[in-house]
């Protein structure tokens, strides 16, 4: 039989971009494709995990075996979050959430004035997914991603401390043929390890190879091997 080190573990992955509403026919989002987060949702069930992704608008269809819940908005992705991290073993951050919202969405759709003149929207925070799960009482083991263009160490151990997590997978999104949209991607993976922080270098490779990479890793954090 394969072996499934994840078997018994439930795992949570948020995935895609979220999609915030300005009126009803517009809306402010990102260019996340989703592949990585569904690319883990797939490792997770091929490593025996029980999967549920919680997925913004994306066009890829669900990996066999996973519990896909669909959302739109940031506090519509962080409510099955909270929802769904109960009693989860295993919190992966990996869409691309909307910074900011319209401060209200309009009833209905908004019109062009007569004259050339512009138009200011007011935008508010979105709540922070991952650092709300992160604080709770009792959380479970939580990844969280890092896309940067440049200092990639600095800001991953930066996002690590503070958004409390426990792993983190950075990435180059300035490196071409990688990141979002592509099949492939690279990452520094770094692990609280007590006081220490430990990191490896995962190379460029299809997302579904980095996904089992990210996953193992993280299996190991779980359950540590005592020294002989
Ligand atoms: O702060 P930044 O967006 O760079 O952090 C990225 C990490 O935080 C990702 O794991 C992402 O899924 C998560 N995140 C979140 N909620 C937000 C913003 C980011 O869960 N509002």
């Amino acid at each position: 039989p394969p072996e499934q080190p994840a078997r018994g573990l439930r795992l949570v992955i948020t995935a895609g971009p979220t999609r915030e509403a300005i009126d009803p026919v517009r809306y402010l989002s990102n260019h996340s494709s989703g592949r990585m987060g569904y690319a883990l949702a797939a490792a997770g069930v091929a490593l025996g995990a029980e999967v549920t992704l919680i997925s913004g608008p994306v066009a890829l269809a669900t990996p066999a075996g996973a519990t896909r819940v669909d959302v739109e908005s940031a506090s519509e992705m962080l409510a099955a979050a909270e929802a769904h991290a109960d009693g989860a073993d295993i919190f992966i951050g990996c869409a691309a959430v909307a910074d900011y919202r319209a401060a209200s969405a309009a009833e209905h759709k908004l019109k062009k004035g007569d004259d050339d003149a512009g138009m200011t929207l007011r935008l508010v925070r979105n709540p922070d997914i991952i650092a709300t799960i992160a604080a709770r009482a009792d959380r479970p083991f939580i990844i969280g991603f890092a896309a940067e263009t440049q200092d990639v160490e600095r800001y991953a151990r930066d996002k690590l401390a503070r958004k409390r997590l426990d792993m983190v997978a950075a990435n180059d999104v300035s490196q071409p043929g990688l990141g979002f949209g592509s099949e492939n991607n690279a990452a520094l993976l770094l692990w609280q390890h007590g006081d220490e922080v430990d990191q490896c270098h995962l190379p460029p490779q299809p997302k579904a190879d980095l996904a089992e990479a990210i996953l193992r890793q993280a299996l190991t954090c779980l359950t540590p091997t005592t020294p002989e």
